[in-house]
Order: structure tokens, then C-alpha cells, then sequence
């Protein structure tokens, strides 16, 4: 369907959880987030039902996030019959990769088509503290396997932080050269934690002069729709990309909504307005009636964000919405 500034939106982000097993820094605070009680979170039939009603409105594309997914009990039943719906072209997953090693095959086998992985540093120490304790050779190690079960392209999200990982963004490089890997820099958004920390911010165009990268149109198209803009240059298996959410943002072509695990229907990643698709399907609508919410609140899409503005704060934590 169309938004109220005629643009085409019909992919869906779906948070599944708010849990994570892993706590990083520019995510969240050291002591972690009170999670939200299981009864508020949506079930997966009643995700599965807004689903299949989404399909009626057009949107055909499902990236399913977390927290962390894959932590979600039975998830892969619930990815099993969410890529059998009718209409659903694309089933999508963006995680932390720590489960990938024994997850990969059986997510292609239950239908995921693709799937996109975080990792901010390839350095063992400087993963472990980052996500105060996780292991990054799990996610190396998922990174390869998902490549093996053939759930491509896969691509690597890699949140550019100053101080941080600024020093390790060409062995980054050297991971997208050898591999058919599509590695993403990502601008720092302002949203939880992050907010306190915007001097840590670092431009797609100070990337690129950190990278020696002198193009500036895309060379590549790779299958996915997000708002990476994606180089090749010659003799590498896969692609760089760059996701400049805020010095260039890509609002304009926005084609997604969001819905939040507690079932809130977030218009766009930083839209303070929500809609409470689970008080409705909760209250015994009928598929027309949430159907009309639904179109409702994606007809009402905000034309952009704010987060340029300094004084712009979020009301939930990265983890709460899913990316
Ligand atoms: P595909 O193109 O389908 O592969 O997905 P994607 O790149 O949009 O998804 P992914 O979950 O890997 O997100 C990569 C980065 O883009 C994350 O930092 C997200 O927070 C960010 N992102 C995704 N969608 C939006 C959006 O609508 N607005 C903004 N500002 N950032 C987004
Ligand atoms: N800014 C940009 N990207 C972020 N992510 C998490 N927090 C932020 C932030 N503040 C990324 C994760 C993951 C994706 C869903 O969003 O690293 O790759
Ligand atoms: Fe978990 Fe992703 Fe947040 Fe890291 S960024 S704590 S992996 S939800």
C-alpha cells in the first residue's frame, strides 16, 4: 500500500522478542533492560495472523529481529509457517549470529531465504567486552555456516563507533574481497544508549576517506530492499555498503513499518507515536477491523525522522525495536 506521501510500503520488520544474549554497549546499558512480561508480548499465532492481514494490504517483505531472535522458543516452527503464507515472497532475519553455527541449515530449511548478521569487530577481546561477553568466533563461524546452508546474500552489519572499530574498518574490507560477504557500515543512531554518545559518531563520508574509497554512486544492487548503498570494486567476491541513516538519511524512500514484540505498530524507526495492534487483536477484532488500523497507521507514516536534531530522544532502547 501506499503512505500518505505516496510512497510503497510492503515490508514488514518484526520484532519477536526483546531478549538478548548478548548486552552491548551502544545497545544497552550495563545492567540491562527490564524485559517485558511474557503476556505482553504477541504470540506467534496472533504475529502470524497480522502477518497473513498484512499481506492483504501489500506488504510483502518479513525481516523478523529481536533482541535477538533466534533466542525466542520455537521459532523456527513459527518461521516454518510463516514463509508458507500466502504472499509472503521474502522471510528475512537479522541477528546476532552467536546461534548461527547450529541454527543456519535449519533456518533455510524452514524457509528463511536471507539473513543479516552484527558484527561490529573481528577483534576476540574487543567482541567480548563490546557485548560484555560474547564470543566472536560463534559469529565467525555463523557468518560461514549461513554462506554453506545457502541463505544469501548474506550480509554483515557493521556499526561504525568512533574510537571503537574506526582503526578495523579495511580488515573489514579484506572480509568482503575474499568472500561473496556484503559488509555494511553503518551510522551510530542516537536511540538509547547511543543518545548520550553522539560524539562517537562517525559520517558515511568520513568512512569512506577512512576506507580510501573515492566513489560516490553505487556500483552494486544487492537483493534486499533496506537503504544500504552498495560498492564493488574490482576483485572482490562480495560488496561494501554504507547505511547512512543520518548524514544522508533515505526517508524519502522509505518502504517499511515496524512492529514492536509487545505488538506496537511503529510507523518508522524513530516515530515516538505507536499504534496498539495488541489491545485490538486482544479485544476480539474481526480481520477487517485490524486490517483498518493497520492501513491507518501506515497511511500516517511520519515523512522523517528527527534524529539530527540534538535535543531528539527515543522512548525505547534499540533492542525494543529491533533495528
Ligand atoms: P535488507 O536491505 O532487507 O537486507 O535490510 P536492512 O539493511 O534494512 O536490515 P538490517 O536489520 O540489517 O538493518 C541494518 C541497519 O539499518 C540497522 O542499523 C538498522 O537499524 C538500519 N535500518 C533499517 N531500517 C531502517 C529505517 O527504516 N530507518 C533507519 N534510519 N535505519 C534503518
Ligand atoms: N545505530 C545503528 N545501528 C544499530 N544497531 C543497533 N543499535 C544501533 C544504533 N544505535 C544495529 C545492530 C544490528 C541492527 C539490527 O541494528 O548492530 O545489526
Ligand atoms: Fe543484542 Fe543486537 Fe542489542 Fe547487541 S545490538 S545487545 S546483539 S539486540
Amino acid at each position: 500500500m501506499q503512505d500518505q506521501f505516496l510512497r510503497r510500503i510492503d515490508y514488514l520488520r518484526i520484532s519477536v522478542t526483546d531478549r538478548c544474549n548478548l548486552r552491548c554497549k551502544y545497545c544497552m546499558p550495563e545492567e540491562g533492560i527490564q524485559w517485558m512480561p511474557h503476556d505482553l508480548i504477541l504470540t506467534f499465532e496472533e504475529i502470524l495472523r497480522l502477518m497473513r492481514i498484512s499481506t492483504q494490504l501489500g506488504f510483502r517483505r518479513f525481516r523478523i529481529t529481536g533482541g535477538e531472535p533466534l533466542v525466542r522458543k520455537d521459532i523456527l516452527e513459527f518461521l516454518r509457517e510463516g514463509a508458507q503464507l500466502p504472499g509472503v515472497e521474502d522471510l528475512m532475519l537479522t541477528t546476532n549470529g552467536l546461534l548461527l553455527p547450529e541454527m543456519a541449515f535449519d533456518l533455510k530449511a524452514a524457509g528463511v531465504h536471507r539473513v543479516n548478521i552484527s558484527l561490529d569487530t573481528m577483534d576476540k577481546t574487543r567482541f567480548f567486552e563490546n557485548t560484555r561477553g560474547g564470543d566472536v568466533s560463534k559469529v565467525i563461524q555463523g557468518i560461514f555456516r549461513s554462506l554453506e546452508a545457502g541463505l544469501n546474500p548474506v550480509k554483515v552489519n557493521v556499526v561504525v563507533v568512533r574510537g571503537f572499530n574506526t582503526e578495523e574498518l579495511p580488515s573489514f574490507l579484506k572480509l568482503a574481497k575474499q568472500y561473496p560477504l556484503h559488509v555494511r557500515f553503518i551510522e551510530l543512531m542516537p536511540i538509547g544508549v547511543s543518545s548520550e554518545h553522539r560524539s562517537d559518531f562517525v559520517s558515511i563520508k568520513e568512512m569512506k576517506e577512512l576506507l580510501g574509497l573515492n566513489e560516490d554512486a553505487p556500483t552494486k544492487v544487492i537483493a534486499g530492499g533496506g537503504p544500504a548503498e552498495y560498492f564493488q570494486p574490482s576483485g572482490y567476491k562480495g560488496s561494501i555498503g554504507f547505511i547512512s541513516a543520518l548524514s544522508r538519511h533515505f526517508c524519502s524512500t522509505c518502504n517499511r513499518v515496524r512492529l514492536t514484540a509487545d505488538g506496537k505498530l511503529r510507523p518508522c524507526l524513530h516515530s515516538k507515536h505507536e499504534v496498539d495492534l495488541r489491545e485490538v487483536l486482544r479485544s476480539g477484532s474481526s480481520d477487517q477491523d485490524i486490517l483498518k488500523v493497520f492501513a491507518q497507521a501506515v497511511w500516517h507514516k511520519p515523512a522523517e525522522h528527527h534524529m539530527n536534531n540534538e535535543a531528539w530522544q527515543d522512548t525505547r532502547v534499540m533492542s525494543q525495536i529491533g533495528g
